[in-house]
């Protein structure tokens, strides 16, 4: 396992790339089993979570070839089963639940446990999948699911779940006749995902809003016009990392347009933002102040974002609260950035955040992603060297981010544990 050793309280500087989203790759690789033609994906991170999305496509027999894009050809599946060895190590692979079943009529894959942050049900995704038609049990911590052809159906979702939305979105591409989606997930990822599906021949309207309509078609085509859109919590991180250590630096690729309401608190928080040119950003800002924030669904203020302003909060000049309402565990950032000297009271969903003048290095152990991040906020803006252990979690869901980090001067290693 590597950990991070970093040296804080240096400036950066300098520019930073944005990478592809995590959450808008992942639903698009799955989309592929639709397909029986190749589709062909361009800007794909090289995140762990996505090799691990290849790997579990490969075991059931799809083609990957990942160079500068990534090659997807599903025509030759011989397995729908998604197995608890591969499941377990990332919860998102319950998006080849939808597809399987749209175009193989069946499907076997393991129950996602929990993870750090929360118990993670995906009781709504089997609810709607049953409400086209499905026949689906829970048997031996699999989910095993049979149909005919799913047909149209309209789906009211008692919660805007992200990957939900996304799963229903994918089944409803093939299913016979029109679904409607009401109470959808408005993330940006899911317009993304709904563009990729609309560029193969899919005919869906109205993704990014609450209400999405999906008219399902016998067949998709080849498309090789897709596009990963850029990350939104990648880009908001180093907004955090700017902010939290007094630097300046240039950001390309932000999709700023996905990003009013990081961009809202981070300008409250004494953030500047400063457009350069269509793909570029200059973010500087100092003495932090102190903020109250409560997540929500998107276009809220998103619970991927929590821990890293969490971090960069804990030497505002006063008490913030941060109050997260989508997961119920999503504070263990809390505990370790408290062994740097943060000031931080839990109060049921309320972390109170009391301004402290610094932080000092110590070893810490990242939790989960985002927490992760928070950590390495942390470390950067602290007195001393911060050694962060099991950085895998990080390296889910961030593109090198040590490189990047070191490109922009900052004093960052990766050993081995
Ligand atoms: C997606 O997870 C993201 N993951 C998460 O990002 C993100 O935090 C989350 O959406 C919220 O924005 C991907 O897109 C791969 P949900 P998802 O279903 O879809 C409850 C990261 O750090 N719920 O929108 O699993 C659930 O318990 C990750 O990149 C049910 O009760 O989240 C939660 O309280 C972490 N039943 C709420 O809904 C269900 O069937 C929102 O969850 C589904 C969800």
């Amino acid at each position: 396992m590597d950990k991070f050793i970093i040296e804080g309280s240096h400036k950066l500087k300098g520019t930073v790339y944005i990478s592809g989203s995590k959450n808008a790759a992942l639903p698009i690789l799955a989309s592929a089993l639709l397909n029986e033609k190749p589709i062909v994906i361009k800007n794909v991170p090289k995140l762990k979570d996505v090799f691990t999305t290849i790997k579990l496509l490969q075991e059931m027999g799809c083609k990957c070839n990942f160079t500068d894009n990534l090659k997807i050809d599903c025509s030759s599946v011989k397995s729908t089963k998604a197995p608890y060895e591969l499941v377990k190590t990332m919860r998102a692979s319950i998006l080849v639940l939808g597809p399987l079943l749209a175009r193989f009529k069946h499907a076997c894959v393991s129950m996602p446990g929990g993870c750090a942050i929360g118990v993670r049900p995906v009781n709504l995704h089997i609810e709607a999948l049953k409400n086209m038609g499905a026949q689906i049990t829970i048997e031996d911590g699999y989910i095993k699911a049979q149909a005919d052809k799913l047909k149209g159906t309209d789906i009211y979702l008692d919660l805007p779940t992200v990957t939900g939305t996304e799963n229903i979105m994918m089944a409803a591409a093939l299913a016979k006749g029109c679904t409607t989606i009401k109470n959808a997930a408005k993330e940006p990822e899911i317009v993304n995902l709904a563009e990729a599906l609309n560029k193969m021949g899919a005919h869906i309207e109205g993704a990014g809003e609450s209400i999405i309509k999906i008219e399902g078609v016998d067949h998709l085509h080849e498309s090789s016009d897709i596009s990963i859109m850029s990350d939104r919590i990648e880009a908001g991180t180093f907004m955090c990392m700017a902010l939290a250590t007094g630097s300046s630096i240039d950001i390309k690729h932000a999709p700023t347009c996905a990003m009013d309401a990081v961009r809202d608190k981070f300008l409250e928080a004494n953030g500047v933002i400063k457009k350069v040119d269509d793909k570029t950003i200059k973010v500087w800002g100092e003495n932090i102040k102190p903020i109250n924030i409560k997540t929500m669904a998107y276009p809220g203020f998103p619970t991927d974002m929590q821990a890293q302003f969490v971090s960069m909060l804990t030497r505002a000049s006063g008490v913030s609260i941060v109050e997260e309402t989508i997961f119920e565990n999503r504070f263990q950032h809390v505990a370790e950035l408290k062994r740097m000297g943060a000031d931080i009271t839990l109060s049921g969903n309320k972390a109170i955040i009391k301004g402290v003048d610094k932080l000092t290095g110590a070893p810490v152990m990242a939790t989960d992603l985002r927490a992760s991040a928070s950590l390495v906020i942390a470390a950067l803006s602290a007195y001393g060297t911060t050694n962060i252990s099991r950085i895998y979690h990080l390296d889910r869901g961030y593109e090198q981010l040590d490189v990047k980090l070191s490109n922009l001067g900052a004093k960052i290693r990766r050993v081995k544990e």
